[in-house]
């Protein structure tokens, strides 16, 4: 369970750089998540955790620094590597799901493996399947309008599952549900890392949320500026479960 899966070192992030209105949002970052781990990365908005979250998940490059994922060397990789790893080892989940809102649940979860190339009779099936695993086999064929929040961030996760990722990344997941539905969503991570052994990485504004995670990391003003370690979580509470 020690082998570092992400791994930053002096991660710099500027914006406009080289011109007059240069703007350096995180001024160097060190993180290393161990593979398994559940963290947790807190702070204002405009820290800059979505802009860490973005390199993070090779959806952006550092402007300095080096990043290793899953042994890829991030700022070396050309843009089809990094599309590849993208697809092959993240999952991602939106505040607001991103959805695409014509195709029905089965759908969205199977556009990941459409994007992998996998036979349609495997991405069907599998899609049903994460749709179960999530609750959510009762919905399949409805389309995202016709889902609540709840529901749609729980087909965005199936979805974020499509293509088997070790990795999660979570940008504020619960941050437009109301806190019993927020309940079920950071249920369903938990459920995932204690059994599936995903290793996870979520942004949110709540610190209750974030306690509940293994490592807590606090960004002030593009810096991390503590460390704590969360309180023990109990899996009895859940009151969702992947099978
Ligand atoms: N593409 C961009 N171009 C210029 N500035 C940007 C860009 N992306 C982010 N920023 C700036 O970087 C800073 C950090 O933004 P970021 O979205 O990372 O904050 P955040 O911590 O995720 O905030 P929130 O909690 O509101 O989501 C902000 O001042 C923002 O304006
Ligand atoms: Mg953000």
């Amino acid at each position: 369970m020690n082998e570092t899966v992400i791994d930053l070192k002096g991660i710099y992030k500027r914006f406009y750089e080289g011109e007059p209105n240069e703007l350096e949002i995180l001024h160097g970052i060190d993180l290393e998540v161990k593979k398994g781990e559940f963290i947790s990365i807190v702070g204002a908005s405009g820290s800059g955790k979505s802009t860490l979250m973005n390199i993070i998940g090779a959806l952006d490059r550092p402007s300095e620094g080096s990043y290793i994922l899953g042994g890829t060397d991030v700022c070396q990789a050309d843009d089809s590597e990094l599309s590849h790893i993208r697809n092959k080892e993240i999952g991602f989940v939106f505040q607001t799901y991103n959805l695409i809102p014509r195709n029905t649940a089965l759908k969205n979860v199977e556009l990941p493996m459409m994007y992998a190339r996998h036979k349609p009779s495997e991405r069907r099936k599998k899609a049903r399947e994460l749709l179960e695993l999530v609750g959510m086999g009762d919905r399949m064929s409805h389309t995202p309008d016709r889902l609540s929040g709840g529901q749609k961030q729980r087909v965005a996760i199936a979805r974020a599952l499509a293509n088997d990722p070790s990795i999660i990344l979570a940008d504020e997941p619960t941050g437009a549900l109301d806190s019993k539905t927020g309940r079920l969503i950071m249920d369903l991570f938990h459920d995932l890392h204690e059994k599936k052994g995903i290793t996870i990485v979520l942004i949110t504004h709540s610190p209750e949320l974030a306690n509940e995670t293994e490592r807590v990391l606090t960004l002030m003003d593009g810096n991390i500026i503590s460390e704590a370690r969360g309180a023990t979580y109990d899996l009895r509470q859940h009151t969702v479960g992947v099978q």
